[in-house]
């Protein structure tokens, strides 16, 4: 039930919406979707090869229309270019999903300024950048507006060893709220994601590489014992999009299984304990309470 697509088709019809890094991962399973639904997409990354082939490969499956178009986020006049382009192509634009990102798991002490730049750089700046494009075009067109950000569940708590992610993501989820608040009297509604492990070789690749396989088994630290799955994302990623979603405003939506609340929670690490462990400390604790 959770991997099907839950919207009614032609639910984003007549719709047109940008995906940043929508040629790979995440960006690309929600891009699917859209199209799905009946909207049309631009997918905008570094990479015109990728964004090509995932546009040929995403027009023949669903019959929707896809722009590809080569863009870093971090530079303002490539946005804009972004912009320009699909609305020659579509006529308008309706919707911004800021999905692109870089990361990569280190101790802060091992990166170098740079390191540090690059991963603020493409997620905070670069989501800035297209926020506030398409926010200036879209007050100047008198239209509304549908922004959708994708930040991460350690955005409110920080987390080491993504340091610069977490510095960045936060940022966008500040963005996020303080946009809802500013731009509802414009039309604009900004909302956000905050995902927990879902598989894609982007994330994979540079957050829980080979080396840490052994260590690490992702789906355990979920309390649902498993990831996600694309269609869950999308699937709430276009009910945000959309005009269903209408009285949204200012909310991020954790999607994550439990995982943060999981590692939040002071007795969480009681879960490792055997019903004998648990007999055992409950007649200590009654046996505490009646001598006290
Ligand atoms: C330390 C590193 C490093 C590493 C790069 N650098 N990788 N430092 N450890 N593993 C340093 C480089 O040495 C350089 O600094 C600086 O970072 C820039 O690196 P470049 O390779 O020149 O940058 P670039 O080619 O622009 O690549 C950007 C990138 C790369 C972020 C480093 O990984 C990338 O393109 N990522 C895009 C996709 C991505 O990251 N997807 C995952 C998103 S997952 P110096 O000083 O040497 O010049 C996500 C989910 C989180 O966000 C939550 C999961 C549950
Ligand atoms: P991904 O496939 O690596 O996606 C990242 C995308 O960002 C790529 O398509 C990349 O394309 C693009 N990008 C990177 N730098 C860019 C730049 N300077 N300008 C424009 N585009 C750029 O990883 P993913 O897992 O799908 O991540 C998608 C989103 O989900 C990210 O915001 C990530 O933080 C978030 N997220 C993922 C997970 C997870 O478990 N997967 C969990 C929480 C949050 P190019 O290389 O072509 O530029």
């Amino acid at each position: 039930m959770h991997t099907e697509p839950m919207l009614r088709p032609g639910a984003l019809k007549g719709k047109t919406i940008i995906v940043t890094g929508g040629g790979t991962g995440l960006g690309r399973s929600m891009t699917q979707y859209f199209l799905e639904l009946g909207a049309n997409v631009t997918i905008a990354s570094r990479k015109l090869d990728v964004l090509q082939a995932t546009a040929n490969e995403l027009m023949a499956q669903t019959g929707g229309q896809v722009l590809a178009v080569d863009c870093d986020v971090r530079d303002y006049a490539q946005v804009e270019k972004t912009l320009a382009a699909t609305v020659e192509r579509f006529g308008a634009v309706h919707g911004l999903l800021n999905n692109a990102a870089g990361n990569f798991i280190s101790p802060t002490e091992r990166l170098s300024h740079k390191a540090f730049d690059v991963v603020v750089g493409i997620v905070l700046q670069g989501s800035y950048n297209c926020t506030l494009a398409l926010g200036k075009h879209w007050i100047a067109q008198q239209q509304p507006g549908t922004i959708l950000n994708i930040v991460t569940t350690y955005a409110w708590t920080g987390s080491g060893y993504v340091v610069p992610s977490a510095c960045a993501k936060a940022g966008v989820l500040a963005l996020t709220r303080s946009l809802a608040v500013e731009w509802a009297k414009y039309g604009i509604r900004s909302n956000a994601i905050a995902p927990g492990p879902f598989p894609t070789k982007g994330a994979w690749d540079r957050l829980f590489p080979e080396a840490l396989h052994g260590q690490l088994d992702v789906a355990q630290r979920v309390p649902l014992k498993r990831v996600g799955h694309h269609q869950e994302l999308a699937n709430l990623a276009a009910y945000l999009m959309s005009d269903y979603s209408a009285y949204l405003n200012g909310e991020v939506v954790t999607i994550d299984g439990g995982e943060w609340l999981s590692g939040a929670g002071e007795f969480s690490f009681l879960e490792t304990l055997t019903p004998d462990m648990w007999d055992q400390v409950e007649r200590a604790v009654r046996g505490a309470s009646k001598k006290s």
